[in-house]
């Protein structure tokens, strides 16, 4: 039997009659933790979210709690709050649920974390093509301010703070937390070196900024309800709460799924609660986080140590659903975006898919990553174009091995990490294509950067 869902961030998403607006917000008790945080001291609230250990929802699972912390203080200057709302990894579809489904919910966890972080401003960045997304933030944040929850002299006490969403134009790098910065600031979205521009150091305007996901701050709500640790008692270790999974591909019944951090594993996910692969087909592969995380192959092992010392052999079915499961399978959690893969899939499409998506998105500042991520689609285009050679597997790879660790922000990694990870486990269906094109016999050509032609 399918294990249960347990919603907390999508508790009222879809319940029959729920609508968007303040007043049913409301009826569901929204805005009362807002007044409960008013009453305490801002610390004591970055301690209980410190408590619960409540990680990012947006892609790199770092502590949220750890970051209000390492927010500087001394330097005087204002403190910002930033919503990343860009939701632009491929197969993610989770933040524009509670922003359509529930934007209050949003609303209310950001006004508690900007109390929290004494933030007297704080932004909604939102990919532009979320346009409706933007308007019914707006309408949430005018509904708020007429009942006195955002703006001046919040629920009458003597703190003050605005919202603004800001629409991005659509692209993939303005999710890049200090791409987002620039882009806010209304400049090219280049990502900033880090040191020194840590958004919690030098972010928004060279002040210290908090930069979270949409789900990652509607936790805060209900960390402010149960208590910090009360709220670490939900999932595992390290791997608390709840999170949402937008689940795509080849399975039965694909869509978003919350559920208890570990409660589940990635099996359970997809035979149980998604139906399994589509009808007369087999799992072949899984992408557990997002288009830029390591690919999984159906029928690998995945062996290591638990943190207890005990040891583990996984098959994909086996790796829990949380941030630590699919990080021991040498991959990670990423965005919680899960595309299944049945053996209907050829792999080189797929690649090539990818590689397009992210030559298309890099920003060019990097040069490995500016001409690596087009060398990369004009490899695997060109194979799908019937021109596949014997060498076109190793020269992928080492396109990619040449990108990884080589850029200013993690795009360089998330362009070139489906790469290896699609060479790793895959390579023989790269080895076919050249073999189907007749060039499998040929001797390597040696011209490794004459890439079309
Ligand atoms: C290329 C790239 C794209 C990203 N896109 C997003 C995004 O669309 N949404 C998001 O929340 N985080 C995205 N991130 C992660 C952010 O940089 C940042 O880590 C996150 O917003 C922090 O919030 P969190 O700690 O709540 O996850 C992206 C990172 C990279 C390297």
């Amino acid at each position: 039997m399918a294990v249960a869902e347990k919603r907390i961030i999508l508790k009222y998403a879809d319940e029959p009659g729920y609508t968007p607006d303040i007043t049913c917000y409301m009826k569901h008790g929204g805005y009362q933790r807002l007044k409960k945080a008013l009453g305490m001291k801002p610390e004591d609230i970055v301690n209980e979210v410190a408590d619960s250990g409540v990680r990012g929802r947006g892609g790199a699972g770092f502590p949220m709690g750890m970051k209000m912390r390492f927010l500087d203080r001394k330097s005087g200057k204002p403190i910002y709050l930033v919503c990343n709302a860009d939701e632009s990894e491929p197969g993610t579809f989770k933040d524009r649920q509670i922003i359509h489904k529930d934007p209050h919910q949003l609303i209310e966890g950001l006004m508690i974390t900007a109390y929290a972080i004494q933030a007297a401003q704080a932004f909604i960045y939102i990919r532009g093509e979320m346009y409706q997304g933007a308007r019914m933030l707006e309408t949430a944040i005018e509904e708020a301010r007429a009942k006195g929850f955002t703006g001046a002299n919040i629920g009458g006490s003597n703190y003050s703070c605005e919202i603004v969403v800001h629409r991005g134009a659509g692209a993939y790098i303005c999710g890049e937390e200090t791409g987002l910065l620039e882009s806010l600031e209304g400049k090219r979205p280049y990502p900033r070196i880090k040191p020194p521009f840590f958004p919690a150091v030098l972010g928004l305007y060279q002040c210290p900024t908090l930069v979270n996901n949409v789900e990652t701050i509607c936790n805060v709500k209900h960390i402010v309800d149960m208590g910090g640790k009360e709220y670490a008692k939900i999932g595992r270790p390290n791997n608390t709460g709840t999170r949402i999974w937008s689940v795509s591909g080849h399975v039965k019944r694909p869509g978003y799924y919350e559920f208890e951090c570990g409660a589940l594993t990635y099996g359970e996910l997809i035979y149980d609660v998604c139906g399994g692969i589509r009808d007369g087909h087999k799992l072949k592969a899984v992408i557990p986080g997002g288009s830029s995380s390591k690919i999984l192959r159906a029928g690998e092992r995945f062996k290591g140590k638990n943190k207890d010392g005990s040891e583990f052999d996984w098959g994909i079915e086996d790796i829990p659903l949380d941030f630590d499961g699919p990080m021991a399978a040498g991959s990670m959690s990423g965005s919680g975006a899960v595309i299944v893969m049945d053996d209907s899939t050829d792999m080189v499409e797929a690649m090539a898919n990818i590689n397009a998506f992210y030559a298309h998105e890099s920003c060019g500042q990097c040069t490995p990553c500016r001409e690596g991520s087009l060398w990369l689609r004009k490899i695997t285009s060109r194979m799908c174009a019937g021109g596949a050679r014997a060498e076109d597997a190793d020269l992928l790879k080492s396109v990619a091995d040449q990108m990884a660790g080589r850029t200013i922000c993690a795009f360089g990694e998330a362009a070139s990490w489906p790469v290896q990870s699609f060479i790793a486990k895959f390579k023989d269906e790269f080895v076919a294509k050249a073999q189907q094109a007749g060039n499998a016999s040929k001797a390597p050509t040696g011209r490794g950067f004459r890439l079309i032609g």
